[in-house]
């Protein structure tokens, strides 16, 4: 066995598809300590300096003393903490949605809610870029599936019409809010255009939007005022929100189904407290004061002009996740190594993440950034992608 693995891992390192990940020695801040380096943090999900928010961070401490380090069950036998309850509600409020359910992961709402809602008779139409929880939710269900292609209204027509052949129960359109490699956004509007048109449902996965998109990062459903017209939001506390978590914000009929029916919602222990209490401070946070999401705005808009000025190519993206496209994999890896000697730490995206010969670095803009550490960052991108012939 032993060998086994060795040679597989091997087969991986000679294709350099291995991860060896840094390691983050101090809170993940603009200003962070990676591997021992203190380096501008460029390839984080926490947007909006969320997870070291000094009223987050208080309610994870006042939560702990109040209710101790952990739930000691799961949600349907003696883990079902008033506090998960309250987060259900604060969900629901934010998202304006009749009801919300919290999973412990955006990757085990997504694995285990789809399972739950598709079944045999169904048919799940999916971007062909969807992330890989909802991929893997997929799988696990026994309905039929289509994929169309990303972002293709005409192509997601097409699927729509075969439908009429057959007579399906219920039909899914499951797409990202926000692309995570792209950082582009889903046409939400036309997509609900098309699912009215043919009588089926959507499911969208908001990680990315979530603190982002919309009034106070209520996320993409706000962003395009199609609030009451999407069966199923799910999102993450994982990015923007600064904690851990994954959300479902929904009706309470789809919500009493998941929480008999969904298995990753069944059968594993509950988060605790200090993680509920400071998801809920971050909740509350957004909705008293949008600032920090309009100045993760200005900061993205910014470094969007200024990385175009000088010469890079960012792709297709609409948000802060904001690639720098270098298109060569040994490109990729060579500008992240040496960013990361110039104090910046910004990771490549290489195939199997992205498709081949699509390499970029995917920069990740955060609220906190003043305007001189951008200015610090686009004077090392400027260097080192001279040095590298990415620019002139
Ligand atoms: C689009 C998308 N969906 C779901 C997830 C999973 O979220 P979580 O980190 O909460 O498991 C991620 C994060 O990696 C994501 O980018």
């Amino acid at each position: 066995m032993e060998q086994q693995f060795g040679a597989e891992l091997k087969d991986l390192g000679e294709k350099n598809l291995l991860w060896n990940p840094k390691s983050l020695e101090s809170a993940s801040e603009p200003w962070s300590v990676v591997s021992g380096k203190k380096v501008l943090m460029f390839c984080s999900n926490n947007y909006l300096g969320l997870s070291n928010h000094p009223e987050v961070k208080e309610a994870a401490i006042e939560a702990v003393k109040k209710y101790g380090a952990g739930s000691g069950s799961v949600r349907p036998i003696a883990g079902n903490m008033a506090l998960h309850l309250k987060l259900e509600e604060t969900i629901a409020r934010f998202k304006r949605t009749e009801d919300a359910i919290y999973y412990n992961t955006g990757f085990t709402a997504n694995s285990g809610a789809i399972p739950a809602i598709a079944g045999e008779g169904d048919l799940i139409i999916s971007d062909e870029l969807n992330h890989g929880s909802i991929i893997d939710g997929v799988r696990l269900t026994k309905a039929e599936r289509a994929i169309f292609k990303h972002k293709d209204m005409d192509d997601l027509k097409r699927v729509l019409e075969g439908t009429k052949a057959k007579a399906y129960r219920r039909i899914w359109i499951i797409t990202d809010g926000v692309f995570s490699m792209d950082g582009d956004i889903a046409p939400l509007d036309k997509i609900c255009a098309l699912a009215d048109q043919y009588g089926a449902h959507i499911y969208v996965d908001d990680a990315h939007g979530d603190g982002v998109l919309g009034s106070h990062g209520r996320g993409i459903v706000s962003h395009f005022n199609l609030d009451g017209k999407v069966d199923m939001e799910m999102g993450t506390f994982s990015k923007g929100f600064g904690t851990m978590g994954g959300l479902i914000a929904t009706t309470k009929t789809i919500k009493k189904y998941l929480l008999n029916k969904s298995r990753t919602y069944l059968l594993t222990g509950s988060q605790p407290p200090a993680v509920i209490a400071a998801s809920i401070k971050a909740l509350e946070v957004l909705e008293g004061d949008d600032a920090l999401v309009k100045k993760l705005w200005e900061n993205t808009k910014y470094f969007k002009a200024r990385a175009k000025e000088i010469g890079f190519d960012t792709g297709e993206s609409e948000t802060p996740i904001t690639p720098v496209m270098t298109y060569d994999e040994s490109k990729a890896r060579d500008l992240s190594l040496k960013l990361f000697e110039e104090g910046v730490y910004a990771l490549p995206i290489v195939f199997p993440m992205v498709a081949k010969g699509k390499a970029r670095i995917r920069t990740m803009i955060r609220a906190d950034f003043s305007k001189e550490d951008l200015d610090f960052a686009l004077e090392k991108f400027g260097k080192v992608g001279k040095e590298l012939g990415i620019v002139k």
